[in-house]
Formats: C-alpha cells, sequence, structure tokens
C-alpha cells in the first residue's frame, strides 16, 4: 500500500498507526460486536473513550484543574461567534491582533455581537510576521485579547505570548498539542481538531472556569459553554467517532514521549524545511519573517507563476501531495503537523534541491 507524503492544511495527516488501530476495531469495538459509531453516547464503553479523550488532554497539555476542557462542534469558526457571545457583553470592547485572514473573520464575527478593538496588526505587511508584543495597545473596559497562535495561511507562528491585563484567547487550531504552552496564561484556548488532533468534526475549547460565569442564561443553549461543562459535553449527541479517533492520537502522542518529545521533532522537521529554504541563494523564498516563521506551516514562494506550477504538478507525482499555497498569499506551503514525520520532510526538502537544480 502507497501513502501520500501529505502535507495539506487541514484536515491532514494523521498517525498510520492510529488509522490502523481504528481500522482493526471498526467492526467490533471492545468486543461489543460494533463500531464505536454505533454505540450509544450514554453507553459505558463511549463514556470510557470520552473520558480518556479529555483525561489524556489534560495530562499531556498540563491543563489545570482551574480550567474546564469541552468538546463542541461548528469547527473553529463557531468559536469566532461563541467567544464574543458569551465574553463580550455591554460596556466591554473585545481586543483582537490580526494575523492572518482568519483572525480578521474571529473580528467580523465579534463586530456583529458587540464592541471590538484592534489591538494590534500586521494586515498593511501581508501577515509576514507576528507584531511586537510591546506594539499590542488594548482598548479600555477589555473583556479579552483574541490572538491566533499559529497563523496557518501566512505560515507565522507566536514564539512567545503577551502577559495581559485582560483574558487572553488563543485559536489555537494549527499548533495545539505541537509545543508545550502554559495553559494557565490563557482564559480560552480553541481548536478545530483537523490538525494536530485528529479528523474534523470536534471541536476543543479549554476554559478558565470563573469565565462561565459570564455566559448569559439567555443565550441558545447549545452556544452557552455552561451547557458543554455542566454536562460533561454529553448535553447532546457529541461526534462520538470524532473524539474517539481523538482519544487514539492522545495515546499516540503520548507513546512518542508526549508534547515535549513532539515539539523537538517538529522544530527538528520545521529547522530542515527552512534551511533549505534559506540555502537555495533566493531560489526558494519565506513568506514570513525570520523571527515569526511557524513551526507548522512552512510557506514560501519560487520565482515564478510557471515555476511554482511545474513544481507543484512534479511533486504531486513524487507522491508530495498538499504543497498549493493559500490563495490570498500564492506560492507553496508544506504543513508539517505532528503526524508528518521527519522522513517525509527529507523527501520534500530532497526534491525541492533537485527541482531547483533541474531548472537552473
Ligand atoms: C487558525 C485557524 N482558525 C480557524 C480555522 C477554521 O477552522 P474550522 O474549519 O474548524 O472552522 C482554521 C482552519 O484552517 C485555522 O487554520
Amino acid at each position: 500500500m502507497k501513502r501520500a507524503y501529505n502535507f495539506n492544511a487541514g484536515p491532514s495527516s494523521l498517525p498510520l498507526s492510529v488509522l490502523k488501530r481504528a481500522q482493526e476495531e471498526l467492526l467490533n469495538f471492545q468486543n461489543t460486536g460494533m463500531s464505536v459509531m454505533e454505540l450509544s453516547h450514554r453507553s459505558k464503553e463511549y463514556d470510557a473513550v470520552h473520558n480518556r479523550a479529555q483525561t489524556l488532554l489534560r495530562k499531556l497539555m498540563n491543563v489545570p484543574e482551574t480550567h474546564d476542557i469541552l468538546f463542541l462542534q461548528g469547527g473553529a469558526s463557531l468559536q469566532f461567534s461563541m467567544v464574543p457571545m458569551n465574553l463580550l457583553h455591554e460596556g466591554e470592547v473585545g481586543n483582537y491582533v490580526l494575523t492572518d485572514s482568519w483572525s480578521d473573520k474571529a473580528l467580523k464575527e465579534a463586530k456583529k455581537v458587540g464592541k471590538t478593538h484592534v489591538a494590534a496588526s500586521s494586515k498593511e505587511d501581508r501577515y509576514k510576521y507576528i507584531p511586537k508584543i510591546d506594539d499590542i495597545r488594548l482598548s479600555d473596559h477589555a473583556a479579552y485579547l483574541h490572538i491566533t497562535s499559529n497563523n496557518t495561511i501566512a505560515g507565522t507562528q507566536w514564539h512567545e505570548f503577551p502577559n495581559v491585563v485582560t483574558n487572553l484567547i488563543a485559536d489555537m487550531s494549527s499548533d495545539i498539542l505541537s509545543r508545550e504552552i502554559d495553559v494557565e496564561k490563557f482564559a480560552l484556548i480553541y481548536a478545530g481538531a483537523q490538525k494536530n488532533l485528529g479528523p474534523s468534526g470536534v471541536t476543543v475549547v479549554i476554559i478558565r472556569k470563573d469565565l462561565l460565569e459570564k455566559s448569559s442564561d439567555s443565550l441558545p443553549t447549545m452556544l452557552n459553554y455552561k451547557t458543554y461543562s455542566e454536562s460533561r459535553s454529553l448535553y447532546n449527541t457529541p461526534p462520538t467517532f470524532a473524539i474517539y479517533m481523538l482519544s487514539l492520537v492522545l495515546e499516540w502522542v503520548e507513546e512518542q514521549g508526549g508534547v515535549k518529545a513532539i515539539e523537538k521533532r517538529n522544530r527538528e522537521k520545521a529547522a530542515l524545511l527552512y534551511n533549505c529554504i534559506d540555502e537555495s541563494d533566493g531560489f526558494y523564498r519565506a513568506h514570513a519573517e525570520k523571527g515569526s516563521r511557524s513551526f507548522m506551516n512552512v510557506t514560501f514562494t519560487l520565482p515564478n507563476e510557471e515555476l511554482t506550477k511545474k513544481f507543484l504538478t512534479e511533486a504531486k507525482e513524487r507522491g508530495l501531495i498538499g504543497l498549493a499555497g493559500h490563495r490570498s498569499v500564492g506560492g507553496c506551503r508544506a504543513s508539517i503537523y505532528n503526524a508528518v514525520d521527519y522522513e517525509a520532510c527529507e523527501v520534500l526538502v530532497d526534491f525541492m534541491q533537485k527541482f531547483k537544480k533541474n531548472v537552473s
């Protein structure tokens, strides 16, 4: 069986051992005579899966007891609305740092709910960098500061987080579980699962418990964080299969040596690619400025459109899939999430070097 070298931005690569295990268990999960997908979400077998996913995520990310872990649906995009609906009230201002079109979208949704303020932005410079922490200007009466820890499209990443007097909220969709972070610093973290956590369908929210008091009872039930917190995310039918896959991915992370070991490997993978770009005499150029480069999404351009097309076609023939950049940035993007192994990056670098040689 030939597997692709998968550099998709999301949904993206999953560990082979996880897929195999899911395949093995597909028809008869733990002698139940049925698939996880066919289990009642109220059964003890499913409950154990649900619990395991929450417990393992807490352990791997070192989530303190002050924070709750919730499983929702609707993707990170629904969080763009739920964050302000739950946490932005009359007389308060939602503060946003603009670093990519995802943060732009988050701001757009918040504007529909209440007052907002752009605390910093790199939009004018095509989001090539993360604004300096010292340049962040909070508004008065800030309800929170929203950042996007990793910018999937621009290929930039926060390598240091701001210490702010208000609640720090992060969209971590494309770098959750890729590096060690201090969860305590954050009032709320959210992430769609389909990059580092599993398949699409489940969204993880980590929320500091005292914030739950801010959610008004007049909110629709399914849009209120309290509903999920009070029911262990079992108020209605959760995305059971996606949560099962999440539990398998988390077990895999643990087997790899936890987040610390994963981070080390991610840094090595990224260094391999950025070195190749930097040593190409300007043939490949990174979109992101050096201090802001992402370890997850490596964005780069070639000298012209024609070469980019040729590069992408030949890469595909070599089994290197998903390398086209987002249309707003152009060029190429290699998404090297946790499940993309070092060997895949070596194959890509080898291809990039040969391609350059052949066309020069
Ligand atoms: C940083 C970031 N935020 C939000 C989203 C939107 O996520 P979803 O498709 O889960 O709504 C994405 C998707 O790629 C993303 O990369």
